[in-house]
């Protein structure tokens, strides 16, 4: 097995009209690692994203996954098989009339047979707790429940390695915690990235800062959980960031 999973070597990017978003940046994930990325809006996670699964290509550098360079299209396609990407915004990821044709559309895709499809369908809504979202129509969904089919269609896949944008956004503290026992059970490479500190310090062990391009180790002498006072406290909560 490939120790080094993804590795990005001096990677800049630039949309078009737009100011440099990455500049020079090098990253390695290595097989096993859990790895967050926590940095203020429109400082770039999303971008880096979209280079690593190909949706986008930089301006320069190189991108290798599983130890092999990737440029074109077909280079990303069995990449998309082994790695998979939950979209920050999750209309990006449904796009079938119904959950069950959603989260089907993957595992079919692979080749699998029907009556094995509807298994791990059937399998993955419930390890989720949405079994009942089943037959609904994927766009009428609240936005809470978007993102748990949204992450159905990617655990169906059973992929190797995860990349998560922002896996708990809008979702509520019990479906957050939900989220954080999953993902410590299934203990797969990934990459994660969220405002929420806390959630990200539960599901990762390394944590790095990203800023004006570059992404550089968060001091873990700044993760701390304090005491704190506020207005519906006695209501079970997540704050999104612990200052
Ligand atoms: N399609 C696009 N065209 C032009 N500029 C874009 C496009 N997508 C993103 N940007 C810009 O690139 C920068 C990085 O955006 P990106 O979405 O990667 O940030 P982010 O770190 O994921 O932010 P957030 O925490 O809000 O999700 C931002 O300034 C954003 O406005
Ligand atoms: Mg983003």
């Amino acid at each position: 097995m490939v120790d080094k999973v993804i590795q990005l070597r001096d990677i800049s990017f630039y949309y078009r009209h737009g100011n440099r978003v990455l500049d020079g940046l090098n990253f390695t994930l290595r097989q096993g690692e859990r790895i967050g990325f926590f940095g203020p809006n429109g400082c770039g996670k999303t971008t880096l994203f979209h280079l690593i699964m190909g949706l986008i290509k930089p301006a320069s550098g190189i991108i290798k996954i599983f130890g092999g360079q990737v440029s074109e299209e077909k280079d990303f396609r069995p990449v998309r098989e082994k790695i998979g990407f939950l979209f920050q915004n999750s209309d990006d990821q449904l796009f079938c009339p119904t959950v069950l044709e959603d989260v089907a559309f993957g595992p079919l895709n692979l080749g699998k047979k029907p009556k094995e499809v509807r298994q791990i369908v059937r399998e993955t809504l419930e390890t989720l707790g949405i079994s009942n979202l089943e037959n609904r129509i994927s766009y009428k969904l609240s936005h809470g429940e978007k993102k748990l089919v949204a992450l159905a269609t990617v655990m169906a896949m059973q992929p190797d390695v995860l990349i998560l944008d922002e896996p708990t956004a809008g979702l509520d503290t019990a479906a957050a915690e939900w989220i954080v026992e999953i993902l410590n059970k299934l203990n797969l490479t990934s990459i994660v990235t969220s405002h929420d500190m806390p959630f990200l310090t539960k599901i990762t062990e390394k944590i790095y800062g990203m800023s004006e391009g570059h992404i550089s180790p968060a001091d873990k002498a700044t993760l701390h959980s304090h005491m704190h006072v506020h207005r519906g406290g006695l209501h079970p909560h997540i704050h999104s960031d612990e200052g």
